[in-house]
């Protein structure tokens, strides 16, 4: 079996290929130049290159994202492209979407709901997962709002981050079976508010802040008034906690390492 992975080199995608490597031959799309073998140079926003890393696969796991914020719709326009650079060929696509893509009017998770609903309709045998916040992102959102005297968060949403090897178990585990439409959502094991999140982080880090849970303007204010439309209510849940998270990646020095800038 081979299996593109669009979105390889990113945090979900390294897991991701790390689980699928014993089990299928793995490419992986970036727009690098990588001379190491598994690594097809391709780009999603310009459509270069795409058909020669699709050719002959059996499976394309999704999980490219330009995570641009302020043109979310830059992800429909590259899954469009993607499914364009099929032509005939008809491989399982895995999608990997966010949980509360229906539900929250932020352009972001429209652009989700938006590429699910391409994949949908592209005639492509097809499975969709929404997964729930990975801690990753929870600390980068974190640890700049832990810099100030006093850590001030988003008041408002409820969030149930998750272990993004747990999404890649699942995901390693769709893209290996038959195409299945969409399936159970996934989220990690607590509910909880920005405000303790804050606190755990703030204490694995050996830091002493006060924490201020406020309305904030923007993006940011706009995801914490949706109280818990981004908790995978009847999901699936992982096991790993977000304190675990910290201590599992905390070095001998204290410091915390980001997944998101290896
Ligand atoms: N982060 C979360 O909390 C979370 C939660 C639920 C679902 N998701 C979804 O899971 C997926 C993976 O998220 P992530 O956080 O692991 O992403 P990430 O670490 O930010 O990685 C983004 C990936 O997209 C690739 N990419 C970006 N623009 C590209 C282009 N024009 N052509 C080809 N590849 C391109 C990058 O590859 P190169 O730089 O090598 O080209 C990189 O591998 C996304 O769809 C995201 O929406 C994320």
């Amino acid at each position: 079996m081979r299996v593109l992975i669009t979105g390889g080199t990113g945090v979900l995608g390294r897991e991701l290929a790390k689980r699928l490597r014993d089990r299928a031959e793995v490419r992986i799309l970036t727009r690098s130049h990588r001379a190491e073998p598994g690594f097809v140079r391709g780009d999603l926003e310009t459509g270069e290159s795409l058909a020669e890393a699709i050719a002959g696969v059996d499976a394309i796991a999704h999980c490219a994202s330009a995570v641009d914020y302020r043109r979310p719709w830059r992800d429909v326009a590259q899954t469009r492209r993607l499914l364009e650079a099929l032509g005939d060929a008809r491989p399982h696509l895995v999608y990997v979407s966010i949980v509360g893509a229906d539900k929250v009017p932020v352009g972001f998770l429209r652009a989700k709901l938006e590429s699910e609903q391409v994949i949908e309709a592209s005639g492509s045998a097809w499975t969709v997962l929404r997964a729930t916040e990975f801690h990753d992102l929870i600390l980068r959102f974190l640890t700049p709002m832990a810099r100030g005297p006093v850590a001030v968060v988003p008041r408002g949403a409820l969030l149930q981050p998750v272990e993004v090897g747990e999404v890649a178990d699942r995901v390693a585990g769709l893209v290996m079976g038959p195409p299945a439409g969409r399936v159970r959502d996934l989220g990690g094991p607590q509910v909880v508010p920005m405000e303790e999140l804050m606190r755990t982080y703030l204490k694995v880090a050996g830091r002493r802040r006060r924490v201020l849970a406020i309305p904030l303007p923007g993006r940011l204010g706009a995801i914490a008034g949706v109280g818990d439309d981004l908790v995978a209510a009847d999901g699936d849940r992982g096991e790993m906690t977000f304190e675990e998270y910290l201590r599992s990646r905390t070095g001998v020095d204290g410091s915390i390492a980001h997944r998101y800038s290896e």
